[in-house]
């Protein structure tokens, strides 16, 4: 996997070995952002497994692989969605030889990996149509083709709408601590030739009054039910700005981040990361070395500032209630289908 940590000035990959150095790439950053972290947790599970010698108390092994990879980070629903059907798939291909069980959890692994490309694609095709030639699109954090299995979901859709001839520009918070879109989303965008405008975190409300921002948009970590989304600390405030200067503020998501055994967002697992995250930048001390800290690294944002959610099977609208369960109950039908 590529080394996000290192990036933009250094392109370097690491190579995982054992399931051990997948948990650790995840809970390091060396891989973020919630399908990444998914597709990778799935991988480490089924590199794991493929190096028991023994099929013996396999069973056993592969639970605490699980369990290893599961307590990486708390937010992203989709780790554990992805942890959840390879361990469904563990359970139902039981039966099978212990190497043909090993080929069908790299199997599941690659599948999860291959969906979410294309699951990006169709949240691209979806959401192109809410852009309009001429916008100046904010994102923040990276939602990215770095934070997914390639293409990405807020980027997808600007992706999609480029692709289409729209002119767009993209403002690009620097999200702050981990800066992920100054090191992250402005390299994929500069990659790619789209305009790209880098500003800091307390910026967008001056840039939305003088009218130089027209939309918003970001990906998710976690969606509960009812629509309250977890993303990347510092979307809560783009909502509430975007909805004072009657903006749309869109969430551009796989079916995957979808938690509905959650009514509401209050009951999402926010991660506090390390301290030193908000007290240094590249190990440079910005301030006292002990200063306290909060390190909470994502927010909620409250369904009702949200205009949209972009999902692979269609566009959500509030209530969410009801058009999230809709498009759940139609993956469910087109899954047995
Ligand atoms: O801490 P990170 O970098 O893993 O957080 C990532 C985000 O918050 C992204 O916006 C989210 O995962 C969507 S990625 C398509």
């Amino acid at each position: 996997m590529i080394d996000q940590r290192k990036l933009p000035q250094e392109e370097t990959y690491v190579k995982c070995r054992s399931y051990e150095c997948v948990a650790e790439a995840i809970e390091k950053m060396v891989i973020r952002g919630a399908p990444a972290i998914g597709v990778a947790a799935a991988f480490g599970l089924a590199l794991g497994f493929q190096n028991l010698k023994t099929a013996e108390k396999c069973d056993e092994a592969f639970s605490k692989i699980f369990l290893r990879l599961s307590e990486t980070r708390p937010t992203a629903r989709n780790l554990f969605w992805a942890l959840e059907r390879m361990k469904q798939v563990f359970e139902e291909n039981r039966h099978l030889s212990f190497s043909n069980l090993k080929k069908r959890l790299v199997d599941e692994a690659a599948a999860i990996e291959h969906e979410d490309i294309e699951a990006n694609r169709k949240i691209g095709f979806h959401g192109k149509d809410l852009i309009a030639d001429g916008d100046s699109i904010l994102t923040h954090c990276n939602a990215g083709a770095l934070a997914t299995a390639g293409f990405g979901t807020a980027l997808g859709v600007i992706r999609a709408a480029v692709q289409e001839g729209k002119k767009i520009k993209v403002y690009v918070d620097e999200t702050r601590p981990f800066l992920q879109g100054a090191r992250l989303t402005c390299w994929e965008l500069e990659k790619e030739k789209i305009p790209t405008v880098l500003i800091t975190d307390n910026m967008a409300g001056h840039l939305m009054q003088k009218g130089e921002i027209t939309l918003v948009i970001t990906g998710a970590d976690r969606i509960a039910g009812n629509g309250d989304t977890a993303n990347k600390i510092g979307t809560y405030p783009l909502s509430v700005l975007a909805n004072e200067h009657s903006l749309q503020f869109y969430v551009a998501a796989p079916f995957s981040t979808v938690d509905l055994s959650l009514s509401e967002g209050a009951q999402i697992p926010i991660e506090e990361r390390d301290p030193d995250e908000v007290r240094t930048i590249r190990d440079l001390c910005l301030t006292l070395p002990e200063v306290e800290v909060r390190n909470p690294a994502f927010d909620v944002t409250p369904a009702r500032l949200i205009s949209a959610i972009i999902t692979e099977k269609g566009i959500a609208r509030p209530a969410f209630e009801d058009s999230l369960a809709q498009l759940a109950s139609e993956r469910m039908s087109e899954k047995e289908g």
